[in-house]
């Protein structure tokens, strides 16, 4: 089932409590990942915990599987398997690790599953989740701008349901009047406008890593705080709005909203505008996914709209940010394009990460990567992987040449 165009008309009628549910959460130890461990360990009578997965964070990943009694946990990394395995000796806890293992974690029969992996490395357990039809709650973006026509056709083939977590597209979901979509002319997605709004190009071009992940605003993985300062993660969320809510480019705006108050916005044929609103915290926007079709409560501070003064909202700045126009063009030329984006961007954020390029060269290395690997279709999932390699390729090559 899929959740923008068919979920509300579908929905099970709500009861007066929350059904119980068994739960699979792929990259629990990350900044998502352990928003969900908080607030599934606050209900242990709702949710039994089938699979945990990370990628080699062995010390939390064993704590929280202890602390949660996992059926299974899993590391991606095999070289931290030992240590997974002494960590969790005689708690009946199972244990595996490598790129299958953790493929085979998210086919496990959770009702369930958070799909929190950072990055293009989530495609395949993600698939997994979807292939059997559990319910996803969808964190991880970069599958859907790798592989967004495929994936939701998978979903749709296997009545998979996919709940979006990303604040924008939790926000839009619970405003989307999604069995009249004709009714809507326009998404606005905000964003903060990330830690340099107020920088100067040549400041950026100086920008230290530790000034790049520092959000004004939300505290997230080192991945998404950088994809925050260059705008392309806001370039990403309008190609991911685009697959779940099967709006076209044009019809979907960004508009800088430097308090994240406003979490994003559906303007309908009439001239409604419908928002949703809430402190900037992810515990929101997960706890909506797991407790859907229901309200659950969350901890954590509630919006006050007196304390939070004004709110502001300016246009974008395309001259500033390119990775806004990078994403339009990708959408617009189709085929590989976003692919390729999304594939030279992993590599030029963790190399900017690694001190190893400057802050603008991210931007370079990307259009670089969209101009030089060949146009083609995307046809199969075998397509995304052969797209996703030459991209990288091309963009290691890049940044070793510099
Ligand atoms: N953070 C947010 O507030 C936020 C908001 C909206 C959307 N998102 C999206 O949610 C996703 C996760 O973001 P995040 O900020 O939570 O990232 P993060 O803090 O970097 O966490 C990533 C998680 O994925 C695991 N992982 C990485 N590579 C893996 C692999 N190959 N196989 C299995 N597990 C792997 C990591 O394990 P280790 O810890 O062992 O490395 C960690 O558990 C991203 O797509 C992001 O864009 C995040």
């Amino acid at each position: 089932m899929v959740v923008s165009s068919l979920q509300a008309v579908a929905a099970p009628a709500p009861v007066a409590v929350p059904a119980a549910r068994t739960v699979t959460i792929l990259g629990s130890t990350g900044s998502v990942g352990c928003n969900t461990v908080e607030l599934v360990a606050r209900s242990p009578e709702l949710y039994q915990v089938e699979a945990l997965v990370a990628r080699k964070n062995v010390d939390l990943l064993a704590r929280q599987a202890k602390e949660l009694r996992a059926k299974a946990a899993v590391v991606a990394d095999e070289a931290h398997y030992g240590a997974l395995k002494d960590a969790l000796a005689g708690t009946g806890i199972e244990v595996a690790a490598g790129a299958q293992a953790v493929v085979d974690a998210a086919t496990r029969p959770a009702d369930w599953v958070m799909a929190a992996i950072v990055g293009a490395a989530g495609m395949e357990p993600t698939l997994a989740a979807a292939r059997r039809g559990a319910i996803v709650a969808f964190a991880n973006k970069e599958v859907l701008v790798c592989a967004g026509a495929l994936m939701m056709a998978e979903v749709k083939r296997h009545g998979a349901t996919l709940l979006p977590v990303d604040s924008e597209h939790s926000a839009i979901f619970q405003v989307f009047e999604s069995d009249r979509v004709e009714g809507v002319s326009r998404l606005i997605l905000t964003a903060s406008g990330g830690p340099f709004r107020k920088k100067t190009r040549e400041e950026m071009a100086r920008a230290t890593v530790k000034e790049a992940v520092a959000h004004p605003t939300w505290d997230m993985g080192a991945k998404i705080s950088v994809d925050s300062a260059t705008m392309m993660n806001k370039g990403l969320e309008v190609i991911e709005a685009h697959h779940l809510f099967g709006m076209p480019e044009n019809k979907i705006d960004v508009l800088v909203h430097p308090q994240s108050v406003v979490h994003s916005l559906v303007e309908y044929v009439d001239g409604s505008v419908l928002a949703q609103l809430g402190t900037p915290d992810m515990r929101t926007p997960i706890a909506v996914a797991l407790g859907w079709p229901h309200r659950i409560a969350t901890p954590g501070e509630r919006l006050d709209l007196v304390t939070a003064g004004s709110l502001e909202f300016h246009a974008p700045d395309p001259e500033k940010f390119p990775a806004l126009r990078l994403a339009r063009e990708a959408m617009r030329a189709g085929g590989c394009a976003a692919c390729v984006m999304n594939a030279a961007n992993e590599v030029a954020v963790a190399a900017f990460l690694d001190g190893r390029i400057g802050f603008l060269d991210i931007e370079r290395i990307v259009e670089h990567a969209m101009t030089t690997v060949p146009h083609s279709r995307l046809n199969s999932l075998d397509d995304v992987r052969e797209v996703d390699t030459v991209a990288r390729r091309i963009a290691t090559e890049a940044i070793k040449a510099r």
